[in-house]
């Protein structure tokens, strides 16, 4: 069944992000893309309320809503397997997992994909997901009215929005999702995920920080992170240090990949809330000794009215995940 609206929601630690695409021949357009901000440690019942108000807002009346999952209930392994028919994988691979999960193989639900094959040996993409954390989402989404159609890992759509123009299919390119509580690194290679890894520190480390220093509750200290005014160059240098130890993790994965693939990443591209910070792109670049580039939806997709342009120009970072999810059909 294809559907011809579809409704990606990225439902983040400290943001909820909806974006409504429309598909017309073999090209998307974007309809709708709005953002709603959770409260810092947002219970259940804040993001049920959240979620209402943004449909509300958005005007979004569709009801079938694609949506993710990531973090620490999310395993994602490169793997190699002898070679043997699909069947037999989906047979064999619940087993496999058990090496690489840190959970009762019964708590999670496991899919894979064959990504390579050599003479003797395949290369397996293994996903394996908790049911509670999935269980949870699906949960919340059906409160809020709505009704979870495809359930996608956060890693997976961010490559799905990129892929829809990437001219660098050729090289080995980073794709890092800088959110709140977590920063995901993606090596990709062509259309291929290589490697993946979830660090847990984001926004929110930097906001915590500032908060310290200033000695302000957690809502002024992202307001202030936002919007420094006079305090800018303090603001400035106290982020920037606040982000170091995830640079630090950033480049040990590089590191690992390398010596893993015999390649190097030769490419950043960031996106998520972080990315907005206007010195973000350069911190990373120094730290890293890599060319770090914004990227946006925005840059990937004809947009259904310009005003839609105008108005999420400014916070086109947010929305690579949800748009990402969109694109995922049945
Ligand atoms: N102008 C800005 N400067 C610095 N940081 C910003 C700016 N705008 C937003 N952010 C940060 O972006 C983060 C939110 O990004 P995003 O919505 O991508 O995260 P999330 O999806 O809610 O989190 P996670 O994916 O970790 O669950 C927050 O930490 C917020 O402070
Ligand atoms: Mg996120």
């Amino acid at each position: 069944m294809t559907k011809e609206n579809i409704v990606g929601l990225d439902i983040g630690t400290s943001t909820i992000k909806v974006v409504q695409l429309l598909k017309t021949k073999e090209q998307f357009s974007l309809v709708k893309a709005s953002i709603e901000e959770l409260k810092f440690n947002a219970e259940e019942k804040d993001k049920l309320s959240a979620l209402k108000q943004l449909f509300k807002r958005a005007k979004i009346s569709e009801k079938e809503v694609n949506i993710s999952i990531e973090g620490p209930s999310v395993i994602i392994r490169n793997i190699q397997l002898p070679k043997m028919s699909e069947a037999d994988l989906k047979n064999a691979i619940k087993y496999e997992a058990e090496k690489y999960i840190p959970y009762n193989v019964n708590e999670v639900i496991v899919d894979c994909q064959i990504i390579s094959e050599a003479e003797n040996n395949m290369g397996v993409l293994l996903v394996a997901a908790k049911k509670d954390s999935i269980n949870d989402k699906i949960q919340l989404v059906q409160k809020a009215g709505l009704c979870p159609w495809v359930v996608d890992i956060d890693s997976f759509a961010l490559i799905n929005a990129f892929n829809l123009n990437n001219d660098e299919s050729e090289k080995t390119i980073a794709l890092l999702n800088i959110g709140s509580e977590a920063t995901s690194v993606n090596i990709i290679r062509g259309d291929l995920l290589n490697f993946t890894r979830n660090i847990p520190v984001g926004g929110k480390r930097v906001t915590e920080v500032l908060a310290e220093n200033f000695k302000v509750d957690l809502t002024q200290a992202e307001e202030l992170k936002k919007n420094p005014g006079d305090k800018k160059e303090a603001v400035d240098e106290i982020c920037l240090n606040a982000m170091r130890e995830m640079a630090i993790e950033i480049k040990s994965s590089f590191d690992y990949y390398e010596s893993q693939y015999e390649e190097g990443v030769t490419k950043i591209y960031i996106s998520g809330g972080v990315a907005i910070n206007e010195n973000m792109a350069n911190f990373l670049s120094e730290n890293m000794d890599l060319e770090v580039k914004r990227w946006s939806i925005l840059d990937r997709l004809i947009l259904g009215n310009k005003s839609l342009g105008d108005k999420i120009s400014p916070i086109r970072d947010y929305f690579a995940v949800a748009t990402g999810l969109a694109l995922r059909k049945l």
